[in-house]
């Protein structure tokens, strides 16, 4: 018997060296390669249902109807691409009767963050993740993690990271159906055992979207060019600060890596600014923790709040000095598995 429903959990991953550049918007193909980690515990828990009387894909976000045509866009890619590989097997197997309905068939997707909502954290990366997994379970398909991140990366680029644990690498690929553009494990989370701190400074929505600020940071930033070599450089040191276990020279390319995509995002027209003051001042205060022999770097994604990774030895200190700096708010996780059923 086919089932109609089920669910999935995929946790959040902050990635250390960044994805922003499409050279495929509508297959969501990067311009460069990014390097994540898969946090332990922070991640998205989610249901699929397809359901022959809905007349159009309905997404329940922590309990709420969303009617954001962004939102309901993404989860209809994934769900058009699972569909359409659902008909495509069933006519293979001459079973006309459920080619119609798995085409067509529309879904209920409910999903719940498990972190705070004012945690700040991007929940696209999480919450495609775990429906791209639900979906391909509630339709009988039984798709490798390579081929399920490939399908999730439409929906939004860096889900296809969350389908890993502990260090994971998205190629950029030369391809243009992207058929190499697929993430990787670097190393499992037992690696190396890291922490993310999640100062968060403010939880308003972003004044721009992941997606819309790096369609106008390509489209009207000079550095544009220059900041896509850069990144694509900066894979090779920090692949290998990861596999030697070498916190300073990952701080540094890390560190460098955000840097440069926000140097590149300021420099766009009109520009893209994504900090808030705290957000230099927590640069600044982990710069000098680290001067002072903490391990301690620091990453952003498109919003003010801090990731601050450190070794587990030095999470407690850093904490304590984050507190007294005023961070109010504070989130921390281990590196952890990638998405699964549940
Ligand atoms: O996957 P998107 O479209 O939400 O973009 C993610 C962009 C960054 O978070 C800034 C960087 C990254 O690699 O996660």
């Amino acid at each position: 018997m086919t089932m109609r429903e089920a669910s999935a959990f995929a946790p959040v991953n902050i990635a250390l060296a960044k994805y922003w550049g499409k050279r495929d918007a509508r297959l969501n193909l990067p311009t460069n390669g990014s390097i994540s980690v898969t946090l332990d515990g922070l991640g998205s828990e989610t249901r699929v249902k397809f359901d022959e009387t809905l007349s159009e894909d309905v997404l329940i976000l922590n309990g709420e109807e969303i009617r954001s045509s962004e939102s309901l866009r993404k989860i209809s890619i994934v769900l058009d691409e699972l569909r359409s590989i659902a008909s495509a097997r069933a006519s293979a197997r001459a079973c006309p009767a459920r080619v119609p309905s798995a085409r067509a068939c529309p879904a209920r997707v409910s999903s719940r963050n498990n972190f705070p909502t004012a945690a700040g954290l991007a929940s696209s990366a999480s919450g495609l993740a775990a429906l791209t997994l639900a979906a391909s379970r509630a339709l009988d398909l039984d798709l490798s993690s390579t081929k399920l991140s490939e399908i999730a990366r439409r929906g939004s680029g860096s889900a296809c990271r969350s389908f890993f644990g502990g260090f994971v690498e998205w190629k950029r690929g030369e391809l243009a159906d992207g058929a190499d553009s697929v993430a990787t494990q670097l190393q499992p989370a037992s690696h190396w055992d890291l922490r993310a701190l999640i100062a968060v400074i403010d939880d308003a929505p972003k004044d721009a979207s992941s997606t819309g600020g790096m369609t106008a940071t390509q489209a009207t930033s000079p550095y544009f060019r220059t900041w896509v070599e850069s990144a694509q450089t900066s894979l090779g040191p920090i692949r290998n600060a990861i596999a030697a276990r070498d916190f300073a020279a990952l701080a540094a390319a890390a560190e460098e890596n955000c840097l440069r995509m926000h140097a590149c995002a300021m420099a766009a027209s009109p520009p893209i600014v994504y900090w808030k003051p705290q957000t230099l001042a927590i640069q600044r205060l982990v710069r000098e923790m680290r001067a002072n022999g903490i391990d301690a770097f620091f990453t952003i994604d498109a919003g003010p709040n801090v990731v601050v990774i450190s070794t587990a030895a030095h999470a407690a200190e850093i904490r304590a000095r984050l507190a007294a700096s005023g961070v109010t708010r504070l989130l921390e996780a281990k590196l952890g598995e990638g998405t699964r059923s549940s």
